[in-house]
């Protein structure tokens, strides 16, 4: 164990706030939605970053990035970590970043301190964990675990119409086909994602650690409405097929459907409401809507999602409107890996920092890395529970006590080497030449 670390949370920091400062939007609103110019800064900020901390760069056909620190034994399957950078509309600085540039400093620090890996350690800095652009989230973390088919990840389109092969080529990762992303079962020992709670637990127990036993499982659906349009004025009331008031409708549905589960860790949003053609003397004659609809137990949050799916056609026949329901993704919740959580409760118990076991109600690329490799993650307090929002914050301590747990739980990981695996990638990388 390499001790003591030192955590330079001064320079994280800053990298954090400059990360910031690369937006769509003013200060201090964050946005960085996959492919924009500011996502394209973004990741090449970070690729920056990484080079100067001495890692080698690697990137993928969807643009996840790999930062390796060579271990000293190359057949060893390297221990993983990393998060996102993409963030959505009206974002702040900390989802995904904190795991990406923590994960970072925790490299160095063990670097400064001298540390060797025996196992490779890599950060993984994961394309479209938010599902802004395309209405599904973790693109980049669903083609590598094989979860979403290269396939139906090309035709996804946007509002624009505009297909992710198309923004992927624009982005310049269109060299090789999707199919190459995805990375097979034992590629990694393990992988340890760095994250904010984006709840508020451990602010409210004063805790500063907490280690995720499960995931909770999210779902999408995107509704598609056409109803009748027409002149605000002269369209009389009983000859109305206002899309909006079905939408509505549905939206109230989704409330009721998370409600009436009887569990409070259903919980269901319509996030996302665009009607047509959005002017004030015009009937809306067509509207979308995209509902995020989550559990920890997937027989509750199945329910609810058959519920909504149900009251679509009965509100739509009662309106005449014509509908459309696509499932745009139905994931179940994933059990962390038990072993990769008590090296993290050991660790926290060494470094003196008291931490709970808890669920993480958010979704993350951990949810499909689960499904490669043994996986789990820490969770570090921010305020009022806040995320998702300009004002999230974590303190510069509080990101400082994360980092520190991650940095010696891969230096724990990295010199376990009772295993061997196929260390082969189904897919294939190529060196991030700028
Ligand atoms: C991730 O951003 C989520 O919506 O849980
Ligand atoms: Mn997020
Ligand atoms: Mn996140």
């Amino acid at each position: 164990m390499p001790s003591p670390l030192s955590i330079d949370s001064l320079r994280l920091q800053e990298q954090i706030d400059a990360l910031a400062a690369i937006s769509e939007a003013p200060p201090p609103v964050v946005t960085r939605v996959l492919f924009s110019e500011a996502d394209l800064r973004g990741r090449a900020s970070v690729k920056e970053l990484c080079r100067q901390a001495g890692l080698l760069l690697q990137e993928d056909a969807i643009g996840n990035l790999f930062a390796r620190w060579q271990g000293k034994d190359a057949q060893l399957a390297p221990i993983a970590t990393g998060s996102h950078i993409d963030a959505i509309p009206n974002a702040g600085r900390y989802d995904g970043v904190v795991g990406v540039l923590g994960a970072l400093e925790a490299i160095r620090a063990l670097k400064q301190g001298g540390f060797e890996p025996l196992r490779t350690i890599e950060l993984i800095v994961f394309t479209a964990e938010e599902p802004t652009r395309f209405g599904i989230g973790c693109i980049g973390s669903r083609l590598l675990s094989g979860a979403l088919p290269p396939e139906r990840a090309a035709a996804l389109f946007d509002t624009d119409g505009q297909t992710l092969e198309q923004w992927r080529n624009k982005a310049g990762y269109g060299a090789r086909p999707l199919n190459s992303v995805r990375l097979a079962r034992g590629v990694y020992e393990g992988f340890v994602e760095l994250h904010i709670e984006q709840g508020p637990l451990l602010e409210r127990e004063n805790l500063p650690i907490g280690v995720v036993e499960k995931i909770a499982g999210p779902s999408t659906l995107r509704v598609q409405l056409t109803g009748v349009g027409g002149h605000a004025g002269a369209v009389l009331m009983p000859e109305r097929h206002d899309a909006l008031l079905a939408g509505a409708e549905i939206a109230l549905a989704v409330e009721q459907a998370a409600l009436n589960t009887g569990s409070a860790d259903t919980v269901a949003t319509t996030g996302v409401f665009r009607i047509e053609p959005g002017a004030v003397n015009s009937v809306p004659c067509r509207a979308c809507l995209e509902i995020d609809l989550r559990d920890t137990q997937l027989s509750t949050r199945d329910a609810a999602l058959q519920r909504v799916e149900k009251a679509v056609p009965e509100i739509c026949r009662r309106r005449g409107i014509d509908f459309r329901v696509e499932r745009l993704n139905v994931d179940a919740p994933v059990l962390c890996d038990p072993a990769m959580v008590s090296t993290i409760l050991e660790v926290c118990r060494e470094v003196k920092l008291p931490a709970k076991q808890m669920i993480s109600r958010a979704y993350h690329d951990s949810l499909f890395m689960a499904q490669i490799c043994p996986t789990t993650m820490i969770f570090i307090p921010c305020r009022g529970g806040v995320s998702h929002r300009p004002d999230e914050y974590s303190s510069p301590e509080q990101i400082s006590n994360g980092v520190l747990v991650l940095a010696h739980t891969l230096a724990r990981l990295s010199c376990v080497s009772s295993k061997r695996h196929d260390r082969e990638r189904i897919g294939s990388l190529q060196p991030v030449i700028t």
